[in-house]
């Protein structure tokens, strides 16, 4: 078992299933008959690993353990779950979103919300997909309809963007610019874009010389994707103003938190990646180098400035570099100050 999900609209054997949450076994597959999902439905009819038909990956989404209430062959809390368990609890919502996007490519996800540490792998896994989508229509000689903004935006700057980024089929993804969540009008636009109904209009409201200047409306019909990534755990803020804002942007769409707070997750995620040969391929280092290195970053886990995959890549590069000093140069460039 590697976590819940909601099932929001499926059926197992001719009885519907609405908004029911069961432990999972295996995400999403096609099968010759349609798609499905396979959990496990011990507490509803007395059989552990079925297939639930859904339409889509859209109908359904990871939740909380705590928000399910039936029984449970294996029920596991993460920190009873073994490493191995955990490991693929953490892969698979990385899988998730991997489909998550293609789904966005696809058209069939409108919104997505991605929150997680820094260094874990977010920009990644969704470049890549992104870049698959460019790739593909590039080779058609078709404009590519997605792109990805990194940093910060302008309120104005991010009405343009959705703009050029309206039509159907058309993904624009946020990454890291948190900047629009402060910023009240930005908030609106980006409240306006995520919704899941189906008119989506988008307004500007003053004179804009800008706007004028590049022949963009004053108000048009988003039609497109938005993939906000952010490191911010929207449950989790404190500010009562900002978290209200946060809901209404959650209730609009889908919400994926990659839950990898613990110090043992973020570790755990190193040896995911490490284990599937990806971490130090760039690097050449074979696998007793990559054993060393997370083996020190295990052992300096409170030192170290971050528990990430980037991390992980930094000191990879110092062992490469300086196999006789690397731990000494780690230790000076990597650890917080006074450890
Ligand atoms: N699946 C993977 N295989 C190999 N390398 C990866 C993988 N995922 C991420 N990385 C590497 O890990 C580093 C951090 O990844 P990335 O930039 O995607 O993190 P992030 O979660 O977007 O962080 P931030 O929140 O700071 O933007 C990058 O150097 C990236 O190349
Ligand atoms: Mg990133």
């Amino acid at each position: 078992m590697t976590g819940f999900v909601k099932i929001k609209n499926g059926s197992y054997r001719n009885q519907t299933i609405t908004n029911e949450v069961f432990p999972l076994v295996k995400q999403f597959q096609l099968g010759s008959k349609g798609g499905f999902i396979t959990v496990d439905g011990t507490g509803r009819f007395g059989k552990d690993k079925i297939r639930v038909t859904i339409a889509s990956p859209t109908e359904y989404e990871l939740v909380d353990a705590t928000e399910y209430t039936g029984e449970v062959a294996t029920q596991n809390e993460h920190n009873e779950q073994s490493d191995e368990e955990r490991i693929a609890d953490i892969a698979m919502r990385f899988e998730m979103l991997d489909t998550m996007t293609k789904a966005a490519l696809n058209g069939d996800i409108r919104a997505l919300i991605v929150s997680g540490p820094p260094g874990v792998g977010k920009s990644f896994t969704v470049e890549h997909q992104i870049e698959r989508a460019n790739l593909f229509q590039q080779v058609a000689n078709v404009k590519p309809k997605h792109e990805v903004v990194k940093g910060s935006a302008s309120a104005i700057g991010l009405y343009k963007k959705l703009y050029e980024y309206s039509d159907e089929g058309s993904v624009l993804v946020l990454d890291d610019v948190d900047s629009i969540l402060f910023d009240e009008v930005s908030l609106n636009l980006l409240k306006g874009a995520l919704d899941s109904g189906k008119n989506r209009k988008i307004n500007w409201l003053l004179e804009s010389r800008i706007l004028k200047n590049e022949d963009i409306p004053n108000s048009f019909n988003f039609k497109g994707a938005v993939i906000f990534l952010t490191n911010l755990k929207f449950d989790q803020v404190k500010s009562s103003k900002l978290k209200d804002h946060l809901e209404a942007l959650q209730s609009r769409c889908h919400y994926l938190d990659l839950t990898l707070d613990t110090q043992r997750d973020k570790i755990l995620r190193i040896k995911q990646i490490a284990k599937d040969g990806a971490l130090f391929e760039d690097l050449g280092i074979g696998s007793i180098g990559q054993e060393i290195i997370i083996d020190f970053m295990d052992a300096n886990k409170n030192k170290l400035r971050e528990l990430s995959l980037r991390m992980a890549i930094k000191i990879g590069q110092l062992y490469k570099s300086f196999p006789n000093n690397w731990e000494a140069m780690a230790k000076t460039t990597c650890m917080k100050s006074g450890s």
